[in-house]
């Protein structure tokens, strides 16, 4: 499901199932060999899931070692992003040439706890919130909201270097479309990153998933010049 929410030029590999017999790379046992198994399993499933994105764009599988702030460090050619939640493990990647970030979210499809969603999201959002969780009850609208953001903040960090706040992005959505807007209410400080982010979204019974990827604008063509003729 995950490749038909992004652009072409962005390969994505997902599985529902933990994959035993993959080895990590020793950067990346670093990281795990403490964990206990649920970590280690999604830590695992998500590097094979990137190395088989990453292999159908002409890429040799290489460590992708959690860096600052848990930011994935990806080959200096890609741009990438990764989520697990339990039944579900997820990367896309894509060249720099072609996209300048991603942000991809899965999450459970069942309501936030009680009182989270005050915490997470703005009133505008709340109140789109409640008004679809009455209307359309297969989708924990709260939840999906919170995968937004989480796909927003996974796009930002590796462009910004800079924290953000649930309140300084505000989401909304089209419930028909499967499409989300997130207008960033602080200033970006790159032109990399726009002020407002477009995403997708989807939902089955057991997973919702958010996600965004800022492509490379393409080139502005200009007519080639007129040609004057010059008699002499
Ligand atoms: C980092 C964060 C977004 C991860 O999301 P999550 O739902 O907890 O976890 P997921 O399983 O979906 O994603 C985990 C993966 O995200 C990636 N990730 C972690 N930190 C990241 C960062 N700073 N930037 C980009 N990707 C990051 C990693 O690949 C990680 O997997 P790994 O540890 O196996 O390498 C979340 O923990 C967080 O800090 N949220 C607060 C910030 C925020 O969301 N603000 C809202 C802005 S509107």
């Amino acid at each position: 499901m995950l490749s038909t929410m992004l652009p072409s030029c962005v390969s994505a590999e997902e599985s529902r199932q933990d994959l035993v017999e993959i080895e990590l790379f020793p950067e990346e046992e670093a990281h795990v060999s403490n964990a206990v198994s649920q970590r280690r399993a999604e830590f695992t499933t998500v590097r094979w899931c990137a190395r088989r994105a990453m292999g159908r764009l002409g890429l040799g599988p290489v460590p992708i070692v959690p860096n600052r702030r848990g930011a994935p460090g990806w080959d200096e050619r890609l741009v990438g992003s990764m989520t697990h939640c339990r039944g579900y493990r997820a990367a896309a990647v894509a060249l720099k040439s072609r996209v300048h970030s991603i942000g991809i979210d899965a999450e459970r499809n069942d309501a936030l706890p009680p009182g989270l969603l005050e915490s997470i999201a703005l009133p505008s959002e709340q109140a789109w919130v409640r008004d679809l969780l009455r209307t359309e009850t297969s989708v924990a609208w709260d939840r999906l909201l919170f995968s937004m953001k989480e796909a927003v903040f996974k796009t930002w960090y590796p462009l910004t270097g800079r924290e953000l706040d649930f309140e300084e992005a505000r989401i909304t959505v089209d419930p028909e479309e499967g499409t989300f807007r997130a207008r960033l209410l602080v200033d970006p400080g790159t032109e990399l990153c726009p002020q407002v982010l477009s995403g997708r979204w989807h939902a089955d019974e057991e997973i919702l998933l958010s996600s965004i990827a800022l492509t490379v604008p393409a080139p502005v063509r200009h007519s080639a010049p007129h040609a004057v003729l010059v008699r002499g």
